[in-house]
Order: structure tokens, then sequence, then C-alpha cells
């Protein structure tokens, strides 16, 4: 392969110079469905998935996957056959879960917005707990609990104002952003909903940012948790369980990835050391259960080569992968089928969509031409959960590999469905004036 870029796990390989997921050639997919599309590798998301289980030992623990990662309904269901629980963070997310099958005694729900529509509905569906993010949700939820006579098991989520030390759109542990509480207006709500009949604390809970590479700030979190914890049970208020926000990050190029088994072995210790041993352990990982399995495949258009640059204008754009345009993010391209009797050049990987932040790659070493196919690596998270029919382009399908055999698990809409509730006769309201 001309490409230095790593296969991103041991679900995929080359054979005879081509792509396969699993026991799949990616090109036989990429003709059969077209492209954009999505290809994802089961066993890449179960190894990821057992990973945490392993980690987490016979201590208790619950993995509620954060469904903003992948929420493919197909992935949804293999996750909660596995017995994984859910963390989500709005209504839909919600109705999603349990129309997948989800145990909604293991649903946990983040957020700092909440609607009342929203609270409702999760009241009634007897989720696990609200990691409640305001003196504000925690008001309106006794309301609310109160109106559909449930009483809601809450999590109060602390911001232990820590340095996450990742990119600042996805940092959420610091005083700046708009995340959780300080552990001192937390102490308080505790004491409120002790008091409230309404209200049954059960946990605590802390998220500092996503795609962490550093064991430090989990343990600082987790720290000014458990001296929370200490003035909470003097104060007679005993909790069931620590929710340690979402999962570690992952190697999308040369980043250092955090040892699993090393970081719950220290943060058990931490709680054990202080007493707190017998808590529930909850991890609510997104990018590392799915990052890896997913590829999203394209196909290269034109090569146009100017002054400066080659173009590689593909017919993927920012509308299926943001996270290049969002956070300047370096997302690993393979090519599909090796071509070793093509030069290798530099090349920047663009969508056709009309903004020049629609770029895939910048600057990347590949040996392909007009027509060849190519993968964006380490796609599985954050790729098909933030896409966008921006230009009126179509949502791409998705594909799950399972050894020999595949499923399309989303199909591709006829394009007419983006606009069919705009047409007059689907909408209501009496025309103004
Ligand atoms: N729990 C909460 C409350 C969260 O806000 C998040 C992610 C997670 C769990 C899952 O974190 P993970 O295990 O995936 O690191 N779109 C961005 C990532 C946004 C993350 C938002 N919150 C990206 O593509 O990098």
């Amino acid at each position: 392969m001309s490409t230095q870029t790593a296969l991103p796990g041991s679900h995929f390989s080359y054979r005879h110079g081509e792509l396969f997921c699993e026991n799949i050639s990616v090109k036989m997919l990429a003709r059969r469905y077209g492209t954009p599309l999505y290809v994802y590798s089961q066993a890449e998301i179960l190894q990821a998935l057992a990973k945490y289980e392993n980690s987490l030992k016979d201590w208790p623990h619950l993995i509620c996957y954060a469904v903003k990662a992948n929420s493919n309904f197909s992935i949804l269901q293999l996750l909660a056959q596995h017995g994984c629980g859910f963390d989500i963070v709005s209504g839909g997310e919600l109705l999603k879960v349990k129309a997948a099958g989800a145990d909604m005694g293991k649903v946990t729900y983040s957020g700092v917005g909440k609607t009342e529509e929203e609270i409702r509905l999760a009241l009634r569906s007897e989720i696990k707990s609200f990691n409640v993010e305001s003196a504000s949700e925690l008001n309106r939820l006794s309301r609310l609990a109160a109106q559909v006579s449930k009483q809601a098991r809450i999590s109060i989520r602390i911001n232990p104002d820590v340095n996450a030390h990742t990119h600042p759109y996805i940092s959420t542990g610091l005083k700046e952003n708009k995340f959780g509480v300080s552990p001192q207006v937390a102490f308080s709500l505790y004491r409120q909903a002790k008091e409230d009949p309404w209200l049954c604390p059960i946990g605590i809970d802390c998220h500092i940012g996503s795609q962490l590479t550093e064991i430090s700030p989990y343990i600082q979190a987790c720290e000014t948790v458990v001296n929370l914890l200490d003035r909470l049970t003097r104060e007679g208020i005993y909790l069931e369980h620590i929710d340690f926000g979402g999962g570690v990050g992952v190697r999308y190029r040369d980043e250092p990835v955090i040892d699993l088994a090393a970081l719950t072995k220290e943060l058990h210790t931490i709680l054990a050391q202080r007493g707190y041993g017998h808590l529930s352990m909850i991890f609510e990982p997104g990018r590392s259960i799915v990052a890896s399995s997913g590829l999203l495949i394209g196909q290269v258009q034109y090569i146009k080569t100017t002054e400066t640059k080659n173009f590689l204008i593909s017919d993927t754009a920012m509308t299926e992968m943001i996270r290049p345009a969002l956070y300047q993010a370096w997302m690993p391209i393979l090519e599909v089928s090796a071509k070793p009797q093509l030069q290798e050049k530099l090349y920047d990987i663009v969508g056709p969509v009309c903004e020049s932040s629609d770029w895939l790659g910048k600057q990347r070493a590949l040996k392909i031409a007009e027509g060849d196919y190519f993968a964006v690596a380490m796609a599985g998270a954050y790729g098909m959960s933030m896409a966008s029919t921006y230009n009126c382009r179509n949502l791409p399908a998705e594909i799950l590999v399972d050894r020999d055999r595949y499923r399309q698990i989303r199909r591709r809409l006829p394009v007419e469905d983006q606009w069919a509730a705009e047409m007059p006769e689907t909408i209501t309201e009496k025309a103004l004036g």
C-alpha cells in the first residue's frame, strides 16, 4: 500500500490488495450499494464493549453506551442484546433505544436542556437516572414527577473544573462550560432532593470531555467526586453509583490511548480506599465503542491539479463526516484497492459541498485515480450521527458486516423525502393573512 496509515482494527485487512471488513470486500459493497456508504464491523463493536466489561471485572458496574456517537437502530439493538445500557440526551434517543429493545432500567439521561415533554416521557419510561445539570432542572423534575406520580431517580452532574486537554468544543468539565454544577451547588441540591418525596438521589455524575488521552483528569475528577461523597455521607445521603461520563479516547493518528484496565483499576482503588468500593461504576462510552468499527466509503469523481495542490474531489463530503470541518480532526484515509502501478501523490480530499471547510483530509499520500473508491476509517463514531442533508444531499446507506455476512441497516431514502414535509398538503396551519 502507498499509504502509511494503519488499519483501524483487527477486523479490517487487505486481501490481494483489496480492503476487507471482516470477510467482506468493501469494493463489492460500494458497487452494490453506491457511495457515500458507511460500513461497520459487528465484531469490532462487540470487542470494544467486551473490553469495558473485562476492565470492570466483577466490581459493580454498568456500561451505558452514549447513543449520540452512533444511533443506528441495528447497532442499538446489538448493544441492547449484549446487555448494554444507554446514555441518552433527547426524547428522540429515548424513544429509539426503547424501540430497539433497551432495558429502560439501564438508561441514564444526560444533557443541560431537557424539556418538560422529554422529562415526562423519561419518568413514564422509568429510566435508571436523570443526570441533573442545574437547580432549575431539579425543580422542574420534582414538579413533573409529582404530576405524573413517579418518583425521579437522580444523579447530579458535577463540574469539577478539570482541564481534560482535549479539543475545546468537546471539553465539558471546566467552570466556563455550560455543563454540570459546582460541588458546592451540588451539595445543596442533594440536600434539597433528600427532603423532596418526588426525588430520589441515587448517584453522582461527572463527564469532563470526550477524546481523553490521559488518565490524570479522570483521577482529579474522581477525587472531587469522592470529597463530595464524604460530605454527603456525613449528611446521611447515601448513593448507589458514580457515573464517570464518557469513555476513553481512540487513536485516529498517533494519539496515546488510555489503558482501560489501568484506568478502571486506579479509579476503583480510590473508591475502595475511601470506603466507596461498593458503589456501582457507570461509564457512558460512545466513541471508543463504535469509532474503529466504521468505514465511510467515497468515490473519486475528479482529480484536479492546481498550481499549488492536487485536489481529490469525491462524492463524499462534510455532510457525511463533519469532524474534519468542525474540529480540524485528522481521520485516516485508505485506498479501497491497492494500485501499486500508480504514482503516489499528495491530495487534499474534498467533497462537492460549496464551502472551503468541506474537506476530509489534507495532504494525504495516495495511489489513486478517478473512479476509485477510498475509505475514511475510524468513522463509526460521530460520523453518520452528525450527518446532514445540507445542499439537499441524500443521507448515506449503512451496512453491518458480521463475518461472512452483511446486511443493509439503513437504506438510502428517496431524495424527495427531504421535501415531503414541506408540501402544502402536509402543512396544516392556516396561511398567514
Ligand atoms: N456522556 C456525556 C454526557 C457526553 O456528553 C458524551 C459526549 C459522552 C458521554 C460520550 O463521550 P465519548 O465516550 O464518545 O467520548 N462530536 C464530537 C464528540 C462530542 C462528544 C459529546 N459528548 C466528535 O466528533 O469528536
